[in-house]
């Protein structure tokens, strides 16, 4: 109650109501008003790819609100909570980007780094890339997003670490960046904001890096070194395949007991193509639910690697693909009214202490002694980031789209615009939610229907009382 009221004084009255700030509890993601366990339906979101982050032309992917509304209207009706947006520029004005998302009920994962020089640790010589004015630039992103209640996170690094070699010199480097934004994050945000890490997925190096990230020095849980939430970018599940046989149940079995929430901070492999996205059913089924925490499709935008469900031209205007309806009716049949109505189990699982004998690979980093924070650094800890970005929500007056939006039919779809949400309320697919029956969810992922080539995924094919709902209260009819 005390948040929402602080949040009502500070931008009065016209704003929209703001999603409820997510606490991490154990293994879970928390909404401390509701207590339910949250689980993420993400969607990476870089439109135009690493080239659409472009600081000299004064460019990132939530700089632009109109696009934002566009993309937001579309992603509201698929369903999505979540986007992961990888490369930002602190000193952009982010808010009305912000402010959309957080309307349409929709989180923000921010990734800390970029891939211009100087703006991420070099994994090949990590101490040469670990200065003061790189981490001023992760602290600078911290100040121009925690102060939008929707932000869930920041990742401290994406894959720096992909096989032994860099294993074997980077763990400590990460370990200290993410004690750096932990430290900045106490001593100039209002809430504490999670910081983790979002791992490649391979296997001879995930579980070290896991438990490095995860493992208390000394024993001590509050180090401020360790991770608060652990991703992985995880491919394996590729066309009509089950549990077993995309390693999901190894996946599974690895994670049970983590001291940190996991989730795919990417997932989506494309072979086939189009995609199938049987895996839904199952990273949201019983088999999951209770060990990961949802996961972030890859991607919104199609790029020249073929994994994006729009094509989001230069013009801005957006053609859907096919994928985007298969994504949209394997998310209708799970039942997510049950799937996030689930109570936060107040399970509390104590890390592993990090010694030596932890790390199982050898040459992987197994030496837990961490960087100092590099010359100059804890002056910009304690004093903050001079001068210093900032974000907040703004009024939104008008939610419409305006730009063009063809379906994968070439049907173009009209009187699109964001549906702002009321207070507390969290963007969520809208079939599913209708039928209760229990397990449902769990059947999805084998029983997968055989595919309709693409075209025929047309408009008002299926009629259920959610979604007519949905299409009137949202203005326009997508499925
Ligand atoms: C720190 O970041 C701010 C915001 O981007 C920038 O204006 C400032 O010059 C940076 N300072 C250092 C020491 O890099
Ligand atoms: C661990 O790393 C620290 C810092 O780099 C170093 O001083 C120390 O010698 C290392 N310990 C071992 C056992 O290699």
């Amino acid at each position: 109650m005390l948040l929402q009221s602080a949040i009502v004084a500070l931008g009065g009255a016209t704003l929209a109501a703001a999603v409820t700030p997510l606490e991490v509890q154990g293994q879970q993601f928390v909404n401390t008003k509701s207590g339910n366990a949250f689980q993420i339906v993400g969607m990476a979101y870089q439109i135009g790819g690493s080239a659409g982050y472009d600081p000299k032309h004064g460019k990132d992917p939530l700089s632009n609100g109109d696009i934002c509304k566009r993309d937001a209207a579309l992603m509201q009706s698929l369903g999505v909570n979540t986007i992961r947006v990888y490369n930002l520029d602190p000193n952009l004005n982010h808010d009305e980007c912000a402010s959309v998302f957080n309307a349409a009920g929709m989180y923000m994962i921010i990734d800390v780094n970029s891939p211009l020089a100087g703006e991420s640790l070099n994994s090949g010589a990590p101490w040469e890339s670990y200065y003061a004015a790189y981490l001023n630039r992760t602290f600078a992103i911290v100040e121009a997003f925690k102060s939008y209640p929707n932000t869930l996170g920041f990742f401290s690094g994406n894959e720096v670490i992909d096989n032994v070699k860099t294993g074997a010199t980077v763990p400590p480097y990460v370990r200290a960046v993410t004690r750096d934004l932990k430290n900045y994050i106490k001593n100039h945000a209002d809430r504490k904001i999670p910081v983790g890490y979002s791992a490649a997925d391979v296997r001879d190096v995930l579980e070290d890096t896991w438990n490095y990230f995860q493992c208390a020095i000394d024993g001590d849980e509050d180090d401020m070194s360790r991770a608060d939430m652990f991703a992985l970018n995880s491919y394996s599940w590729c066309g009509e395949s089950s549990f077993q046989k995309s390693g999901y149940d190894t996946l599974v079995a690895l994670f049970k007991d983590s001291s940190v929430p996991v989730f795919y901070s990417e997932f989506g492999c494309n072979t086939p193509s189009p995609r199938v996205f049987t895996e839904i059913g199952t990273i949201y089924g019983s088999e999951m639910t209770g060990t990961f925490a949802g996961g972030v499709v890859y991607e919104w935008a199609q790029e020249d690697n073929n994994y994006g469900l729009a094509e989001c031209n230069d013009d801005g205007t957006v053609t859907l693909l096919a994928d985007y309806h298969t994504l949209h009716d394997q998310y209708s049949k799970v039942d997510f009214k049950k799937v996030q109505s689930v109570k936060a189990s107040g399970k509390k699982v104590s890390p592993p202490e990090c010694k030596a004998s932890l790390i199982k690979e050898k040459g992987f980093n197994n030496n837990f002694t961490i960087p100092a924070p590099p010359p100059g650094a804890q002056k910009i800890i304690d004093n903050g980031v001079s001068p210093k970005p900032s974000g907040k929500l703004v009024d939104i007056s008008d939610y419409s789209v305006k730009h063009k939006v063809t379906d994968v039919d070439g049907k173009s779809l009209s009187n699109l615009a964001v549906k702002p949400l009321s207070g507390d309320e969290i963007n969520t697919p809208s079939g599913g939610s209708g039928s209760s029956t229990s397990g449902s969810s769990d059947e999805t992922g084998n029983a997968a229907p055989t595919l309709a080539p693409q075209g025929s995924l047309s408009a008002a094919t299926i009629v259920i009382p959610a979604m007519i709902a949905l299409s009137f209260t949202a203005g326009f009819t997508l499925f």
